[in-house]
């Protein structure tokens, strides 16, 4: 039996078989929209309420604001109180690009980590944060050591990657080689709007649901539903017809 940490999503611990992998580096894939992000900010919420463990999110996209902001448009309104009191610990766009010194910022992170006790990280997105990098090989070198030191750290990990037309040359095969975890979220255009959808890839250690599931974002979040039968993803079937 492998110890999980629930995300708190509903229906998505059920489909994880309990909930990620302790210290596993799970990577988050979609495209803009998909709720990558809302679902980040639901898991380090729902670890400090529900489960009492801290977080940490780190984003090279979005200020502290609009990271409060998103919170409350999904109903999250403690969010800003969660992070004014330290059980959300908010490293935002202004801080990790603070001067352009990406690497102190990192050694900042670090310091945290050794100093403080975490059990939940996001990092949005690991897409930007590759950019950082030269090369491909000191690029894999340095993600590896990370998510060594994440691990190290006691750390379950999100790792947003952005996919689709706006960065396509980093979706070469990071997973491959980096993560315990591979989670996508999906959308496809109806005549009504948008239809979600998750689907757990993979889960090292663990025997997940890799069924494509329908799912929401709404007030209080990310909602994942049981599939139907003669459920078909390019179907006109979605939550709104019963799920
Ligand atoms: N309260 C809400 N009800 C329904 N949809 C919402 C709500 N709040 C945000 N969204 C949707 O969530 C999406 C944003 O998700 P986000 O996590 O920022 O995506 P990503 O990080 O994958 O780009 C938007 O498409 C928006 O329409
Ligand atoms: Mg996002």
């Amino acid at each position: 039996m492998v110890e999980t940490v629930k995300t708190g999503v509903e229906g998505l611990d059920s489909v994880l078989n309990g909930g990620l992998v302790e210290n596993a580096t799970v990577l988050v894939s979609g495209n803009p929209g998909t709720g990558k992000s809302l679902f980040g900010i639901q898991y380090l919420y729902n670890g400090v309420r529900e489960f009492d463990e801290h977080g940490i999110y780190i984003s090279f996209e979005e200020n502290a604001e609009d990271i409060r902001q998103a919170a409350e448009s999904i109903g999250f309104d403690e969010w800003g109180d969660l992070v004014e009191r330290g059980d959300i610990k908010v490293y935002d766009k202004s801080t990790m690009l603070r001067e352009g010194d990406f690497s102190s910022a990192i050694d900042t992170l670090l310091e945290d980590f050794a100093n403080a006790s975490y059990d939940r990280l996001v990092l949005d997105s690991l897409t930007m944060f590759s950019l950082f990098f030269e090369d491909e090989k000191e690029k894999r070198t340095y993600l590896l050591k990370f998510s060594d030191i994440l691990k190290q750290n006691g750390l379950t990990s999100l790792l947003i990657n952005e996919q689709g037309a706006v960065f396509p040359e980093t979706e070469i095969g990071l997973e491959n080689f980096l993560t315990d975890g591979n989670v996508y979220f999906i959308q496809t255009p109806t005549d009504s709007g948008v239809n979600r959808y998750v689907w757990v890839a993979k889960m090292r250690k663990q025997d997940i649901d890799t069924d494509i599931f329908p799912m929401e974002i709404a007030d209080g979040g990310i909602k994942v539903y049981e599939r139907a039968g003669g459920f078909s993803m390019m179907g006109r079937e979605g939550p709104e017809a019963g799920f």
